[in-house]
């Protein structure tokens, strides 16, 4: 007797990125049947006649990989920071800006006056564009409000978003991503506000997955993180961190203390760091986007995250100051080309180590038996064409068995 099943592709080059020991988890001329949401057999296309399945899909050896994963974006937010830009190619830096006043505050002000309604339509289109690049996961963090109300705002518009689009968001507090202008002569009190109100808040009502923080010299200090982290622990909520972008504070090894999901950015990362990293599975998240857009020289200790084993996730960083992009393949191919990844770093850190990045690696991220049914079937028989092209970009089909 056969057995029935939602959807049977067949006849794919699969790229499981399950840790199988080949590259990119491949099972040639492969085949994976779908029921209910989830994968429930994967194997050999002249082994699939077991099955009868409602839609049948003949991949005609092509590449199919799982949904895509952006596990790290800002792509909530209002206004803009096109004259910021202008700004740096005048010679002014990142920091300057932000020490004037500009930089992340700028982008405060015009969310805190945003209407939920406007931040919801905005990110719709940024994840629209995610979506067609076959990205069915993202992370969205808030760190524009800076205040209960509008970092509640930010969380509840990524949520609506996610919905709306069919997507599934994976909400991230970063309400210490600057201090705001109120508490610039008091920044104590806006570590004590986090600590003793919005994590609090935020924990019980479930609005963020995890927390974050930017550890920076224009952030938030080694100290003052750990107070965050230590409050986001008490009340249960994993921890990642925007850590050694332009400095080391030693941000990644904190993280990692912490057991945290992941550093990200991790250009200044020590080997020291890196070690502590590898311990707690920590994901080193790479954002060649804002390296390129800063055009910051200092590029991420790659070779070491290699030898110490730690898993590297790759994101678009989606965000109006260090990186005004929604095009995660483009990422990948900088990932490549910046970082020296090999395309298989590239596809792994968007799909099972992106996964990891978010703790939702046991159902998303590969194509294994158990995980969602989220795959994609690119129009190219060659991967690497995923990562190569600019612009015209192999075509994709979002298969799901619901
Ligand atoms: O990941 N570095 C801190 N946060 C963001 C930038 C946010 C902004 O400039 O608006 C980042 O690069
Ligand atoms: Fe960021």
């Amino acid at each position: 007797m056969k057995k029935e099943c939602d959807l049977l592709v067949h006849h794919a080059q699969l790229m499981s990125c399950a840790n199988m020991g080949v590259k990119y988890g491949l099972i040639e001329n492969g085949a994976v049947a779908c029921d209910a949401g989830k994968i429930i057999w994967i194997g050999n296309s002249d082994q699939c006649h077991a099955f009868k399945p409602k839609q049948s899909i003949d991949a005609n050896g092509k590449v199919l990989t799982p949904a895509l994963i952006d596990c790290h974006t800002h792509l909530v937010f209002a206004g803009s920071r096109a004259n910021e830009f202008a700004m740096r190619l005048a010679g002014a830096s990142y920091q300057e800006i932000a020490q004037a006043g500009g930089g992340i505050l700028s982008t405060v002000q015009a969310t805190r006056i945003a209407s939920l309604d406007a931040l919801v339509e905005s990110a719709c289109q940024r994840l629209a564009h995610l979506k067609s690049q076959g990205v069915l996961t993202v992370e969205i963090k808030s760190g524009y409000g800076l205040n209960v109300e509008s970092e509640l705002k930010m969380l509840k518009a990524a949520k609506v978003a996610g919905e709306k689009m069919k997507m599934t968001v994976k909400t991230t507090l970063l309400a210490a991503h600057a201090i705001p202008p109120e508490y610039q002569d008091n920044r104590a009190a806006y570590v004590s506000l986090i600590c003793q109100e919005i994590i609090p808040h935020v924990a019980k009502n479930k609005l963020a997955d995890a927390v974050d923080a930017f550890c920076e010299g224009i952030g938030f200090t080694y100290p003052e993180t750990k107070q965050i982290f230590d409050a986001a622990a008490r009340w249960g909520l994993p921890v990642k961190l925007h850590a050694d972008q332009l400095s080391d504070l030693s941000g990644a090894g904190l993280v990692a203390e912490y057991g945290g999901l992941s550093a990200d950015h991790v250009e200044y990362t020590s080997v020291n760091s890196i070690k502590k990293m590898a311990q707690s599975d920590t994901v080193a998240t790479l954002l060649p986007y804002a390296y390129y857009a800063l055009q910051e020289t200092q590029k991420p200790p790659i070779d070491a995250f290699r030898k110490h084993g730690v898993n590297m996730a790759i994101a678009t960083d989606c965000n109006p100051g260090t990186a005004p992009t929604t095009n995660l393949l483009q990422c990948l191919h900088m990932g490549c080309t910046q970082f020296g990844l090999t395309v298989e770093e590239a596809l792994l850190g968007v799909t099972l180590n992106a996964a990891k990045a978010l703790g939702i690696d046991g159902d998303k991220g590969s194509i294994e038996i158990g995980k969602d049914a989220e795959l994609i079937l690119w129009d190219t028989s060659e991967i690497a064409d995923l990562v190569y092209w600019q612009g015209e970009t192999p075509k994709n089909t979002i298969l799901l068995a619901q």
